[in-house]
């Protein structure tokens, strides 16, 4: 009876100690469960904040001036060129100069009132902008001009550039420039830069491994030269034609010895294999196509396939890539109308040709010329076309004249422009 009353006190202790085995068991895991979830809930929490902040940035805060714009830090993080959706720039880029002010251009859908924007820079000690978006360089650098409407901010880059004068040449930045309103000194004579000379070889060699021969039909032209050129174009076509084809002296780019003329000198250039190579070639080598079509408006000369400019390879892949002149690269259009009269007394003399020069003096034969090859026909590549239709600009209509047809004024005794004196344009 005791063993029995033993054995059963046995059973109960073992009974006793695996009710509470089992129950410390279920407490430590049923705290464990508690505490991971805590630690989960704590953890969305945490991602959830900056969810919610960077919900509430889309909506930005109201800011009723400009200068409250320019103070937003532009941190690191800040993408470089924010495209709002209903509203862009005209301009993916703004080139400015020192002391220059260029108005934004704004595109935007009807909804959109631009009047209530607000513009500010990231940098205003390289370019500050006004209520009205008009943006003005400070000192040379780059930044960012922001639009902010509706709900929405645009950022464009800024580049800004300074023109300086040397020995009478004009430099903006490093480049030299010389076009219709900025003029060499009738003594700066360097002949062909070697730079030049190098790239051009390297252009041709590139060409030449494709089968193609490209050749140097007009290169370094002197002041001197240039009168050459000049009045015997007057001579065959009339001044007013020739100003469209042929540089004043002085004015012209081929007395900077970064120039040359390729292959035959004419506008059949282009429908040759070499003329549709350098076009979009060129620029590889660092030299640009410096008088496009199309802008005959902003470089004062016809279009010229063949007269190409070295300002080195990455100025020149950003002028081909944005379509852009030298002029608006560097933002000289109409140079004339804005640098004070100090400046353009120095680097823009309204210089007249000089009187005296015999009209019909025997010409140079400074440019070989060579039979044309005859090529198949080429069809040229229609240029991409943005649609603008559903878009207000900010900017008032053009104003500017268009493009005379300058065929028109050709004298029309049947001669072709091929036949033209034996002086390059
Ligand atoms: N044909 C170009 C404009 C020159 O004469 O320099
Ligand atoms: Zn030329």
């Amino acid at each position: 009876m005791a063993q029995q009353a033993r054995k059963t006190r046995r059973k109960d202790r073992a009974r006793e100690a695996f009710m509470l085995l089992m129950l410390s068991v279920v407490l430590v895991f049923g705290f464990g469960l508690i505490v991971g979830k805590q630690e989960t809930s704590n953890l969305q929490q945490a991602q959830a904040v900056p969810k919610t902040s960077a919900e509430e940035t889309t909506e930005p805060e109201p800011v009723t001036e400009a200068v409250a714009v320019n103070a937003q830090p532009e941190t690191e993080t800040t993408p470089e060129f924010h495209q709002a959706t209903s509203f862009r720039s005209a301009d993916p880029q703004i080139y400015l100069r020192v002391n220059h002010t260029k108005q934004l251009n704004l595109l935007c859908d009807p909804s959109v009132n631009l009047s209530e924007a607000i513009y500010g820079v990231s940098d205003e000690n390289i370019a500050v902008v006004d209520e009205f978006g008009m943006i003005t360089g400070v000192s040379r650098g780059e930044c960012t001009v922001s639009v902010f409407c509706g709900a929405e901010t645009l950022r464009i880059p800024v580049t800004v550039r300074e023109l300086t004068v040397r020995d009478g040449c004009t430099y903006v930045d490093d480049i030299l420039i010389a076009n219709k309103s900025i003029s060499l000194p009738e003594d700066y004579d360097p002949g062909m830069l070697p730079e030049t000379a190098e790239a051009f070889k390297e252009l041709q060699d590139a060409a030449a491994e494709l089968g193609l021969n490209i050749y140097q039909g007009s290169g370094y032209r002197s002041y001197q030269y240039q009168i050459t050129c000049y009045n015997s174009l007057v001579a065959a076509y009339g001044e007013e034609y020739a100003n469209h084809i042929s540089a004043k002296p002085g004015h012209s780019e081929h007395q900077t010895g970064y120039t040359v003329d390729c292959n035959t000198i004419n506008e059949t250039f282009i429908n040759t294999p070499e003329g549709q190579w350098l076009d979009k070639h060129c620029h590889e080598y660092g030299f640009i196509i410096r008088y496009p079509e199309g802008k005959e408006d902003i470089t004062g000369y016809d279009y010229e396939c063949w007269h190409i400019r070295y300002v080195g390879v990455d100025v020149a892949t950003e002028i081909y890539e944005q379509g852009l002149t030298l002029e608006e690269y560097l933002d000289v259009v109409s140079i004339e109308n804005e640098i004070p009269p100090s400046e353009t007394e120095e680097t823009a003399p309204d210089r007249e040709i000089p009187n005296g020069y015999e009209e019909n003096m025997a010409y140079p034969e400074e440019t070989v010329y060579s039979e044309m090859p005859v090529y198949p026909e080429e069809t040229i590549p229609a240029e991409p076309v943005y649609d603008e239709t559903q878009y207000i600009s900010t900017l008032p209509a053009e104003t500017a004249a268009p493009v005379q047809n300058y065929q028109e004024v050709i004298p029309d005794d049947g001669e072709e422009f091929i036949d033209a004196p034996l002086i390059a344009p």
